[in-house]
């Protein structure tokens, strides 16, 4: 296989501003373009295609001239009104080339590059013209021309059950599935790379499908009719976006995602906040109690007042409550008629009287035809009492019984539910969504997701719930695209309700999650009578879900991670390290901490034989006085973790 330029009639090169990273764009003899990378010298890319294929017109593959080039540089900072980080710096060098084709139609179809230090974006622009009106698109061939047989990590992208499995690792050359993104690759060199996309706005999310010689190739998620995507000009397609870097950790230190998407376009948005809740949530999936109206139903009033208190006294913000709606029986949902044990005036008025949010819940059952009818009554009922956050659900295997749930549709569906819950000020907690693509930058109250395998798992999955090593996956891959609602923090882990589960995790691990996973809605959902007295769920109560900074200090892919943030209302920092299966010392220089402050690291721990296997709950909490010299030497039990917090001495 050769380099970059395969006899390129034009060609023009990107490179990033630290100049290591460089992204060509050429067209070859026939006018098809493509593009490639390196790293330095290193090819990244081979020749890679782009284009698209159309239905019922010609396609837009070759024949392209280009007409004029286009370059810009980008150096700002930007601040994030809630995140991982609260000053986000946006530093790339872009290329924008106008194509024409040269004969027939005479389309324009403009390609937009930007390269980055940490990894470069592309996306496609139709800009409006007589010859491409309304049409659509049957396949958008953009290629990935890997250098080498890398590893890849990656979950089914057609399934039943969205995208809620459990990550494998194959070489390119053994993948057989079509895969989601983000699809994270290590490089036998060394170096990480991972593919997703940005700004996914009225259009299919991308999956992608190994079509050999170490390429993989776009899928778009098609309607149930076939086409991939309904469109017109003028429009832009999402980012494609490839993150690199020399370790594992660096791809979890990149906000190019988040810099891709347009800025806020909500106004003022002093309303949005972050906030850890609980919720009559566990019990339901342990099933001591239901969703739907029965002697043992769980969203009844006296019940939830009792989380109310406890929410008050612990300084949890926020209560979700699951089942208080009719349907529960046949899901057939009514999102305005509450059981009638369900009092919510009564909740409501409580709630507020104890300065606790109620979360409210919207479990669609993937039938969106009915919560499009009720969607404007159904946020209206929640403005009229006060309610702020809505975690919508969408469980089925498709949607209105035909589409998927990540298809152009869906994506138009999740925009519109964003929107009408802005107008109202309400925040989102959307599970059984799109994996995210950095669209709470520009609607800040889009805020959580799931998109991944969570904790619910533990409670019933029959495949021996979530290995140890599932969390070690997700940060350098799900987790790269935004923030998740995996709702860590269980105590109970053995789960003496349900003999044939548990939780694969020492309670340590648990704490250490907050850290790690990051949501701006963070749950805290075990059973309150299973935080009560607990000295551990100090860590929980202090724990911010609004950061000033975050890093990811070291890592390895399905092995350990540790990630440092520090809080954005006070100066303390936290740390989160959690190993999979396997017991891992690790040493953490403490040089994040600010020079000439003592700080009280107050360190929540693997226990005395502490294993997620035989002795989950064994935590050591100790306190220590440290300096931003101090080495911290760690050792992590199997399925172990570790959460601290470092406070500045006085
Ligand atoms: C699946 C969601 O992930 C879970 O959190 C919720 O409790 C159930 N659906 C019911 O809506
Ligand atoms: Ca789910």
């Amino acid at each position: 296989m050769s380099g970059c330029d395969e006899n390129p009639t034009t060609s023009r090169t990107v490179i990033a501003p630290d100049e290591k990273l460089n992204v060509t764009f050429y067209l070859d003899h026939e006018g098809k373009p493509y593009y490639s990378a390196k790293l330095g010298e290193k090819p990244l890319f081979y020749k890679s295609q782009l284009g698209f294929e159309l239905k019922g017109a010609p396609n837009l593959l070759d024949d392209f001239i280009a007409t004029r080039f286009d370059r810009n540089q980008v150096d700002q900072t930007w601040t994030q009104p809630w995140g991982e980080q609260k000053e986000i710096k946006n530093h790339y060098r872009e290329l924008k080339i106008e194509l024409k084709e040269q004969h027939g139609l005479h389309r324009k179809m403009n390609i937009i590059f930007r390269v980055y230090n940490e990894g470069f974006a592309f996306r496609y622009e139709f800009p409006e013209q007589e010859n491409l009106k309304d049409f659509e698109i049957s396949n958008e061939v953009t290629g990935f021309a890997f250098s080498g047989d890398h590893t890849a990590w990656s979950i089914p992208a057609y399934g039943d059950n969205r995208y809620e499995y459990l990550y494998t690792s194959h070489p390119l050359s053994e993948l057989t599935d079509t895969v989601c993104t983000p699809l994270t690759l290590e490089t036998k060199s060394g170096n990480y790379i991972s593919i997703h996309e940005a700004a996914l706005v009225d259009y299919a999310s991308m999956s992608l499908y190994h079509s050999g010689n170490n390429k993989l190739r776009c899928d778009l998620v098609p309607w149930s009719d076939g086409v991939k995507v309904k469109t017109s000009a003028p429009r832009f397609t999402p980012w494609r976006t490839v993150l690199v870097s020399s370790n594992a950790a660096g791809l979890l230190n990149s906000r190019m995602i988040l810099n891709l998407n347009e800025p806020n376009k909500l106004g003022d948005v002093s309303w949005i906040k972050p906030t850890k809740f609980l919720g009559v949530w566990w019990s339901l999936h342990l099933g001591k109690e239901t969703w739907q109206y029965s002697p043992t139903h769980g969203a009844n009033t006296p019940n939830v007042m009792k989380y109310i208190d406890f929410a008050a006294k612990a300084g949890i913000g926020a209560v979700l409550v699951e089942g208080w709606n009719k349907g529960w029986e046949d899901w057939k949902f009514s999102f305005t008629e509450p059981y009638p044990n369900f009092d919510i005036k009564k909740i409501t008025d409580y709630a507020r009287k104890k300065g606790v949010q109620l979360i409210g819940h919207n479990e669609t059952g993937a039938d969106v035809a009915n919560y499009e009818q009720q969607l404007d009554s159904a946020f209206n009922f929640y403005q009229r009492y006060g309610v702020h956050y809505v975690k919508t659900g969408y469980v089925g295997s498709r949607v209105n019984a035909k589409e998927w749930h990540h298809g152009q549709f869906m994506v138009n569906h999740y925009m519109s539910v964003v929107k009408e819950a802005a107008k109202r000020h309400i925040m989102l907690d959307v599970h059984e969504p799109i994996i995210p693509t950095g669209l709470r930058r520009t609607y800040p109250n889009l805020m959580s997701g799931e998109g991944a395998r969570g904790q619910e798992y533990n409670a019933w999955s029959e495949d021996g719930g979530n290995p140890p090593e599932h969390t070690t996956i997700l940060p350098f891959t799900r987790l790269l695209a935004g923030p998740m609602d995996f709702t860590p923090g269980i105590f109970e882990l053995t789960l003496k309700d349900k003999p044939n589960n548990r939780v694969n995790t020492t309670l340590a691990k648990q704490l250490a999650l907050y850290v790690v996973i990051y949501s701006p809605l963070q749950m805290v959902p075990d059973l309150p009578e299973n935080y009560q007295g607990h000295s551990a769920f100090q860590f929980i109560h202090d724990v911010p879900v609004d950061w000033e900074y975050s890093e990811a200090i070291n890592g390895e892919i399905g092995d350990y991670v540790t990630i440092i943030r520090k809080d954005r209302n006070s100066r303390d920092w936290y740390l989160g390290a959690i190993t999979d299966e396997d017991p891992r010392k690790i040493e953490i220089p403490l040089d994040f901490l600010s020079k000439g402050r003592k700080y009280t690291a107050e360190m929540y721990l693997d226990g005395p034989g502490a294993n997620y296997n035989n002795n989950p709950g064994s935590i050591e909490i100790t306190q220590k006085e440290v300096n931003r010299r101090t080495t911290l030497r760690l050792d992590l039990a199997p399925g172990g973790g570790a959460a601290i917090r470092f406070t500045p001495v006085r």
